[in-house]
């Protein structure tokens, strides 16, 4: 059983990565998108060491799978409490956690990072772990807006480096984007389409631009509403309703905004215009950095 359930990569090319089945992943990084991560791998039969250094966010990590998993369960065995129950069971026998990821790497068919948006700090973890990893492991970023390309320079494993980028709330949302350098190998991407489909998601094939695609077509959406909100040419409220009702999104620009986070959204609008101040879809929006300098990461 456990053989079907899992994705296996069959390459015809020499590369390092061959014949390997993803049984085994860890997660780096125990918030939101880690955990949502660690969620769906192991609640499709995986097993899943979510790592942060701060042991309290772990175990706040794993009720948060927990509820997570009953909710899920609620839905799909709504006639079959006992079967609910076993699935729980099941995925949170899968989860174990460690606040040390070099312990933990040397089983590891892949490691997916979803930390701080930084590149030192996610360099400096990957090049850490590729002395340790084993030569089959695909390293991959769950960064939003970071280059792929950037992160990988930090190891000796360009061929089996890729991004996998997942999105919030990661349960729910059917896309994987995964990117590939001008380095990975198809068989890398293979195994990573493959792997995204057996955790019940649909995945896309990327290059490795700024945002993606998803990002790329999103962040200039939202800063365009904030700035529509800021030359008074409709009220938040109307800005949001007229999207969700106009073009059925379940939520808003603004709405969307404040849960993706501004910090988070100004992060992103930073690196890219630093990186392309030509582009006028990267152009600073005077509120957003306004509103996260004083604080305030919620427009509502
Ligand atoms: N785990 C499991 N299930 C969850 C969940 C979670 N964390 N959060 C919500 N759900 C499920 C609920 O159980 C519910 O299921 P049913 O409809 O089958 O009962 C369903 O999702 C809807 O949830 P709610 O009823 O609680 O709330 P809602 O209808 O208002 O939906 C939402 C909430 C799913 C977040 C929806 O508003 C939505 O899709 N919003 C857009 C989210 C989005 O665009 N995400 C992408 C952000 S961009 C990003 O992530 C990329 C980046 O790099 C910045």
């Amino acid at each position: 059983m456990a053989f079907f359930t899992h994705h296996v990569c069959r390459g015809l090319s020499s590369s390092a990565v061959r014949n390997v089945a993803i049984k085994h992943l860890t997660v780096i990084g125990g918030g939101q998108m880690g955990a949502g991560i660690a969620q769906v791998a192991a609640s499709t039969g995986h097993s899943v060491t979510l790592v942060d250094t701060n042991g309290e966010i772990l175990k706040k990590a794993v009720k948060g799978i927990e509820g997570n998993l009953k909710r899920v369960a609620k839905k799909k065995f709504s006639d079959k409490p006992e079967s609910g129950e076993e699935f729980i069971q099941k995925a949170l026998q899968n989860v174990s956690t460690s606040t040390d990821a070099a312990a933990v790497v040397q089983g590891s068919d892949l490691v997916v990072e979803a930390i701080v948006e930084n590149l030192k700090v996610k360099q400096d973890i990957f090049s850490g772990l590729d002395k340790l990893a084993p030569a089959h492991t695909i390293f991959a970023s769950n960064t939003s807006s970071l280059s792929i390309t950037d992160i990988a320079s930090s190891t000796s494993r360009l061929d089996r480096f890729a991004g996998l980028h997942f999105f919030n709330p990661v349960p729910v949302m059917k896309l994987v984007e995964v990117i590939g350098t001008s380095a990975t190998s198809q068989e890398t991407l293979d195994c990573l389409l493959n792997f995204s489909k057996v955790l019940g998601k649909t995945p896309v094939s990327c290059k490795d631009t700024p945002g993606f695609i998803v990002n790329r077509l999103l962040l200039p959406y939202i800063i365009e509403a904030i700035r529509m909100y800021e030359r008074g040419h409709g009220s938040k409220e109307d800005i949001d309703i007229a999207m969700k009702l106009g073009c059925g999104y379940p939520m808003g620009p603004l709405e969307l905004a404040d849960y993706v986070g501004l910090d988070t959204m100004k992060f992103i609008m930073d690196y890219w215009s630093a990186a392309n101040p030509e582009n006028p879809s990267f152009a600073q929006s005077e509120s957003l950095n306004k509103l996260v300098a004083e604080g305030f990461y919620k427009y509502k």
